[in-house]
């Protein structure tokens, strides 16, 4: 079963390489399709996202190359402004309110940040 597997890590960069506020887009398969993935650091904590709004199948940097808002706080679609907590990825606007970003599992040990999630077949 899923549950079962260890999923194969995919390192991305060093821990210091991903600071506060910093976010690297990489290109995953992702059960079995192709994905663009968002990964974040935000108050020391490292998440990762599929770069989808769940408003409209659109990248959340698709207008402005940005994906937290001026305040650094929360993360906000450029196409319409749907703004999302970095923890969780959910919707705080009243547009989509509730929902949430696609998490994609991530881990950092031995000063190495990456991907450890089982649906992730490659990543680059
Ligand atoms: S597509 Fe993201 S807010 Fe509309």
């Amino acid at each position: 079963m899923a549950e079962d597997r260890v999923a194969a890590k995919f390192a991305v960069c060093p821990s210091g390489a991903l600071a506060n506020g910093q976010y690297r887009k990489l290109a995953l398969v992702f059960e079995g399709r192709e994905e663009e993935c968002l990964l974040l650091r935000f108050d020391g904590q490292v998440y990762a996202y599929l770069n989808r709004c769940v408003h409209m199948p659109r990248r959340l940097d698709g207008e402005v190359a940005e994906i937290f808002d001026e305040t650094g706080r929360y993360l906000r679609c450029s196409m319409h402004g749907i703004v999302y907590t970095p923890q969780s990825g959910t919707s705080v606007s009243a547009m989509c309110e509730g929902e949430q970003l696609r998490a994609v599992t991530v881990y950092e040990e031995d000063g190495t940040v990456g991907l450890a999630d089982f649906r992730v077949s490659a990543c680059r």
